[in-house]
C-alpha cells in the first residue's frame, strides 16, 4: 500500500517509523517531513494546507492511505476536500472532517458540546465583543486564577492563566480586540481546575473505538514545571495515577458520551481524539479536546503499540476497528525533547547536530531538523529539534536510558528538561 503522512514534526516521524515496520507498506511518503523521516520514506516538499498540491501528488504517486498529523489542515477541511473530489474519494484518510475537527478548532464549540452531552469539564462562559459586560460579571463571580481561552487555533498560545482580576479584565478586552487575530474574536472564560494532567488518546472509526496508551506531557520549559508553556518537553507512558479505576471513569463519563455526541451531531469522525484531562481528586475533567495525536506524546505512546499500524489505520478509515486487537507493550516509555536555546520564544536555527550515530538502545525521533546542503550533516531547523524515547521495566530504568542518550547528542544552544518522570517516581513512593 502507498501511504502519505502529512506533517513535519516528531509526531509524524513516529507515524513514519511505525508504518515502515509493517510489511503492508509499499511506498511511504511524508509531506513535508524532516531529516529523520527520510530514514523511513520519501519527503515531498508540500505544505500541509496546500490541498491542491497534495491532490496532484496523491494522484501521481497512487496514494491509497493518508494520515493527517497536525490540526491546521484538519480544521481547514482537508478530509472534506478529499472526500468531495471524485478523483480522490476512494483514498482512505485517517483524520476527522472539518465538523469533527471543531472539537479542537473552536473552544466555544467544544464547550457547548461538552455541556450538551454532560461531559465533565470546567464551568465556563463565552463572550464576544457584544457581551463583554456579561463576561466581566462572570469573571467577577469566579475565584483567581482566571482562565481565558481564545476560541480558535492560536499556535498553542491562546490560553492565559491570570492571577489578578484587573489583569484578567484587561486581557479579556485585548483578546476581543484582536490580540490573537481572528482566533480571539470569541473568548471562553473558564473556572480554574487544580489537579494533575494526563493525555488520553482514542482512535475511532465513527462507530467503534480503541483507547490507546495514555501519557503525561511536560509542558513548561524548565525543571519543576517552571517557566513558559511549550508544545511539550517530554512525556511518560503509562501514567501510574491513570489506573483502571480512573480509566473506567474516563471511558464511561468522557469517551462514550463524546462518541455518542458526535454520532448524534451527525459527525462521522474517523481519526484520533486527544483528551487533555485533569485529575481532580480522582475525577477526570476535560481541559481540552484535540483532533489529532499529541506531540511529544506520540513519540512516547507509539513505541508501546505492537499492533500492525497499517492494519490499525486502514481499520479506522474503513469502519472496521472492531476487528483489531490492540496489543500494548507493558513497559514504560520515557521521552525527552531536545530544544533550541530560546524556545518557545525566538531561537536560532541551522546549528549542526553531532552525536546522532552514538545513540543506542532507544528510539530517536526528529522534529525540527533538516539536511545542511553544504556539509550534508543534519542541522536544527525548529524549536523542538529531537525526541529521544527509551523503554524500560520501570520509569527509573527508562529515564536512565533516555538521558544517557540525550547526553550523547550536542548542538549549539541545546536545551532539555532534566526532570521528565521525576514527579511520577515521587508519586509512586
Ligand atoms: P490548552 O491549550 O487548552 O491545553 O491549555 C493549556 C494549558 O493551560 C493546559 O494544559 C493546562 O495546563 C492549562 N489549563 C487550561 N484550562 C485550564 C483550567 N480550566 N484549569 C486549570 N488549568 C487549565
Ligand atoms: N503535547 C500537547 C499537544 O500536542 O497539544
Amino acid at each position: 500500500m502507498n501511504i502519505l503522512v502529512i506533517g513535519s514534526g516528531g509526531r509524524e516521524n513516529a507515524f513514519a517509523w511505525k508504518l515502515k515496520q509493517s510489511p503492508k507498506t509499499t511506498q511511504l511518503f511524508i509531506a513535508p517531513g524532516n531529516a529523520g523521516t527520510t530514514d523511513f520514506g520519501i519527503n515531498a516538499p508540500i505544505d500541509p494546507t496546500d490541498f491542491k498540491e497534495l491532490k496532484k501528488f496523491c494522484i501521481e504517486t497512487n496514494i491509497e492511505l493518508i494520515i493527517v498529523g497536525p490540526e491546521q489542515p484538519l480544521v481547514e477541511g482537508i478530509v472534506d476536500f478529499f472526500k468531495n473530489d471524485n478523483a480522490l474519494n476512494d483514498i482512505m484518510i485517517v483524520g476527522p472532517n472539518k465538523a469533527g475537527a471543531q472539537l479542537e478548532g473552536s473552544k466555544v464549540f467544544a464547550k457547548k458540546f461538552m455541556e450538551k452531552y454532560d461531559i465533565p469539564t470546567a464551568k465556563s462562559f463565552h463572550v464576544d465583543a457584544t457581551t463583554i459586560k456579561e463576561g466581566v460579571a462572570f469573571l467577577k463571580s469566579m475565584n483567581a486564577p482566571y482562565v481565558l481561552k481564545a476560541d480558535g487555533l492560536a499556535a498553542g498560545k491562546g490560553v492565559l492563566i491570570i492571577d489578578s482580576f484587573e489583569e484578567a479584565e484587561k486581557e479579556l478586552n485585548e483578546m476581543l480586540d484582536g490580540k490573537f487575530g481572528e482566533a480571539s474574536t470569541k473568548v471562553v472564560i473558564e473556572e480554574f481546575l487544580s489537579g494533575i494532567e494526563v493525555s488520553v488518546f482514542v482512535l475511532t472509526d465513527g462507530k467503534n473505538y480503541k483507547i490507546l496508551p495514555e501519557a503525561k506531557d511536560y509542558k513548561r520549559i524548565s525543571d519543576g514545571d517552571k517557566g513558559l508553556n511549550t508544545g511539550g518537553m517530554g512525556a511518560v507512558s503509562p501514567v501510574p495515577f491513570a489506573n483502571s479505576k480512573f480509566m473506567q471513569k474516563v471511558e464511561e463519563y468522557i469517551i462514550k458520551p463524546t462518541l455518542t455526541g458526535l454520532i448524534q451531531e451527525s459527525i462521522d469522525y474517523k481519526g484520533f481524539i486527544f483528551l487533555g484531562l485533569i485529575n481532580v481528586d480522582g475525577e477526570p475533567f476535560v481541559i481540552e479536546y484535540n483532533a489529532r495525536m499529541g506531540d511529544p506524546e506520540t513519540e512516547c505512546v507509539f513505541p508501546r503499540i505492537k499492533t500492525d499500524f497499517v492494519d490499525l489505520m486502514t481499520a479506522c478509515a474503513t469502519t472496521t476497528l472492531d476487528s483489531i486487537e490492540l496489543e500494548i507493550d507493558e513497559r514504560t516509555a520515557v521521552t525527552v525533547v531536545l530544544v533550541s536555546d530560546g524556545y518557545p520564544e525566538s531561537y536560532s536555527k541551522g546549528k549542526i547536530i553531532e552525536g546522532l550515530n552514538a545513540v543506542s538502545d532507544c528510539i530517536l525521533f526528529h522534529a525540527g531538523t533538516s539536511i545542511d546542503i553544504e556539509s550534508e550533516k543534519i542541522k536544527t531547523s525548529g524549536g523542538r529539534v529531537l525526541a529521544v524515547t527509551a523503554l524500560g521495566e520501570t520509569i527509573e530504568i527508562a529515564r536512565k536510558k533516555a538521558y544517557e542518550n540525550v547526553k550523547k547528542i550536542t548542538f549549539e544552544g541545546v536545551n532539555f528538561r532534566n526532570d521528565i518522570g521525576m514527579d511520577l517516581i515521587a508519586l509512586n513512593k
